[in-house]
């Protein structure tokens, strides 16, 4: 690793406050702009920040209240900002051509209609949003509500955000180095520090762990094997949690886990393991450290049942999409959807408002892992592979992972807004090679 690992502290990511709360609505005020940081010890890192942070500082929003956000655009390059998961109007989608230029503003609204869960919000300007999000831009949203605040889940100091991703630094210069499809991206950052440490008090803590990365998949574990119970995937908490040694996160994909470290006399220190993805396992596979340092009361639980899932209705129409990339070695290769490179210009998929539509994702690749991710709408997960997901997949979701040849079966409800909206890999060099598709709901 580049440097050693476990010897910074993990930073807790900063949470914005609005500029007015008048009116039931949160308004915020941000600024893209560029900034440089210490990331690894005694170099400067160029960065793209909101508001000079590195992540992006953290929005919470409650259901039913809206979010208004100015963003201002200081950096050199066009941006455009997209509420990763959210169910928004397609003016505050953050599209690929709905950029912000140099020097521009743009005002997104999120009316926060939907059930709680832990979003992120990124870059997405068409051509440049990979390396825009893998030089800084992006955050998480975090939305709640009564109902999630009403369970005794842990809760303020012991809900951590652990936003993790992977960066390529020039280790003379501590420069970003950005190239397509760079597999030489193998320094693990957690909120923008890499490999640290983390303080635990001996008890449960709930940890929101989102894979920011461009394109790495993570699988977390506790070194020692030990049990994590996952509560929440992409669209919020699973109707029930269910307890497991690894999450599998593939990049944009979230899951929030409860850990308790009250089963670690203090003074233990534990290894948050990374057992996927490309890379020397002395650099990728490893990604934080807890350290148990102190006791504490520990009124938390998790309760057995956690939120009962919106019916499914019965579908109305079905669809398949096929992901397929060149993986043949040519130097310019490129990403598809059903065969087409994304054209901003054409309507891939006609939809009637207020259908219930069952899509079947196939990963036609023999090699390349892809993953799958509309915006607009949650979905169920109906089938992995011909058989009922697991239990990681049994909640709602916006993004989901296919290993080459794969198939999934999607189901979910256009009913909330009208209007242009895409899909595509989050793989977000794949994206930028093409693999992106148009949909209208109308
Ligand atoms: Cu995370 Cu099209 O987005
Ligand atoms: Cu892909």
């Amino acid at each position: 690793p580049v440097v050693t690992p476990f010897s910074v502290p993990m930073p807790l990511v900063p949470v914005l406050s609005p500029v007015s709360t008048s009116g039931g609505v949160d308004r915020y005020e941000v600024t893209m702009r560029a900034t440089s940081k210490e990331i690894l010890p005694g170099l400067t890192t160029d960065l793209l920040t909101f508001d000079g942070h590195f992540p992006g500082p953290t929005i919470k929003a409650r259901r039913g209240r809206p979010v208004v956000i100015r963003q201002r655009n200081e950096t050199a390059v066009d941006t455009s900002v997209h509420l990763h998961g959210a169910s928004v109007p397609q003016n505050s989608d953050g599209s690929p051509m709905d950029v912000i230029a140099p020097g521009a503003e743009r005002v997104y609204t999120y009316p926060n209609r939907q059930r709680p869960a832990s979003l992120w919000y990124h870059d997405h300007a068409h051509h440049v949003e990979s390396e825009n999000v893998y030089r800084g831009l992006h955050g998480s949203y975090l939305l709640s509500d009564a109902d999630e605040a009403a369970l005794p889940l842990p809760k303020d100091a012991y809900d951590v955000l652990i936003g993790i991703r992977d960066a390529h630094f020039d280790t003379t210069t501590g420069q970003l180095i950005y190239t397509m499809s760079d597999r030489a991206r193998s320094t693990i950052l957690v909120n923008g520090a890499p490999y640290p440490y983390f303080e635990v008090a001996a008890r449960k803590y709930r940890l929101r762990f989102a894979n920011t990365s461009n394109q790495r998949f993570v699988e977390l574990g506790l070194e020692d094997g030990s049990d994590m119970i996952q509560i929440a995937s992409d669209g919020g908490l699973l109707p029930e949690p269910y307890t497991t040694k690894t999450v599998y996160l593939s990049s944009g994909e979230r899951a929030d886990v409860v850990i308790d470290f009250s089963r670690y006399p203090v003074g233990t220190k534990i290894v948050l393991k990374n057992t996927a993805g490309f890379g020397p396992v002395e650099e990728v596979g490893q990604v934080m450290r807890f350290d148990v340092v102190r006791t504490a009361d520990d009124p938390s639980s998790v309760p057995s049942t956690l939120r009962t899932l919106p019916p499914l209705p019965q579908p109305t129409a079905e669809r398949t999409v096929v992901l397929r990339m060149d993986e043949d070695g040519r130097v310019d290769p490129k990403a598809y959807i059903d065969e087409k490179l994304y054209d901003p210009e054409r309507v891939d998929a006609r939809i009637r408002f207020g259908a219930s539509e069952i899509w079947t994702v196939t990963n036609a690749n023999a090699k390349a892992s892809h993953n799958f991710h509309l915006h607009l709408v949650q979905f169920r997960v109906l089938e992995r592979a011909g058989a009922a997901p697991g239990p990681a997949e049994s909640g709602l979701k916006d993004t989901v992972v296919l290993k080459p040849g794969e198939t999934v079966k999607l189901q979910m409800t256009f009913d909330s807004y009208r209007g242009t909206y895409v899909y595509h890999c989050h793989m977000l060099d794949h994206s930028a090679m093409g693999m992106m598709a148009t949909m209208k709901i109308c």
